[in-house]
């Protein structure tokens, strides 16, 4: 069994702790936290930590910080030679310091404190500058998920960016769609029915052969009465903006036809 440090009890930090303390792989040693923390008390034995001072031996230090303060956390880390990894989607791999071994452990999901998730389905990409590092990840993620792949720092930051328009951004649209239907009044949960389609639709249908709508329709008296009802500058701009883009995807592929 590998021993592994957590650093940074954030949405990500503790649902690794959670994952890695079901790991037949993997036994966490100590979490680091900048501010006062307590785990479940099923994890009494392992060490709450708040100084860097205070981190012991391990074969694999976890730094699941905010993307900014990665660099900064892993050259304050008082030790080298050791495996440390980060988890971040966006940044290379080689902004940890390299008085240590480098490594990235990045599940590919949507994390929040709170909402329990099912790792064994979160792929997890993996990249390590040496080959045994990079089988102890593998062996690790394989430990608490189904799906770990072998990304390198280019391909992840390229994942990122397709990753912040199926999470981030149409989150944000769930968002807009909530502001106007409490705007009017209208109970938001009508539209969930909807919401869980679209994205159930995707399991069998490409997002290309999945778009409905106006603007694919090009059914532009809809379009008008909808840019004409929206208030917000805001939305109508990215009501607008989308609503070009679906059209040029759907004329650009008639034309092909
Ligand atoms: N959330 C997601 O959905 C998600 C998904 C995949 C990957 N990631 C990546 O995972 C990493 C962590 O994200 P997160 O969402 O878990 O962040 P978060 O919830 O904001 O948690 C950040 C943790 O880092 C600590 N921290 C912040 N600045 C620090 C510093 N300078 N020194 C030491 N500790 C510091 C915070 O401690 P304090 O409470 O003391 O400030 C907190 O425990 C990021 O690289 C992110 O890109 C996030």
């Amino acid at each position: 069994m590998i021993s592994v440090t957590i650093i940074g009890y954030g949405n990500v930090g503790s649902h690794l702790v959670k994952a890695i303390y079901g790991s037949a792989y993997a036994k966490i040693t100590q979490v680091y936290s900048r501010s006062a923390f307590s785990l479940p008390h099923t994890m009494d034995h392992i060490a709450c930590i708040n100084s860097f001072d205070d981190l012991a031996e391990a074969d694999c230090y976890i730094i699941a910080v905010p993307d900014d303060h990665i660099k900064h956390v892993s050259a304050q880390l008082p030790f080298t030679d050791k495996l440390v990894v980060h988890t971040s989607g966006s940044v290379s791999m080689d902004v940890l310091d390299p008085k240590n071994r480098q490594g990235v452990f990045y599940p590919l999901q949507t994390f929040s404190k709170n909402k329990d998730v099912d790792f064994k389905e979160i792929p997890i990409c993996i990249e390590a500058a040496q080959a045994d590092d990079l089988e102890l990840l593998n062996k690790l993620g394989a430990s608490i998920s189904e799906k770990v792949s072998k990304i390198t720092s280019d391909e992840r930051a390229k994942m990122h960016v397709a990753a912040v328009f199926v999470n981030n951004f149409v989150n944000h649209l769930y968002h807009i769609s909530e502001e106007i239907m409490e705007e009017h009044n209208l109970d938001f949960s009508l539209l969930k029915p909807l919401i869980k389609e679209t994205a159930s639709k995707i399991e069998t249908l490409s997002a290309k052969q999945a778009q409905t709508g106006p603007a694919k329709r090009n059914d532009l008296q809809t379009i008008k009465r909808h840019t004409n009802q929206l208030t917000d500058d805001t939305q109508k701009d990215i009501y607008s903006l989308l609503t070009k883009a679906i059209k040029e995807t759907h004329t650009t592929n008639e034309r092909k036809l």
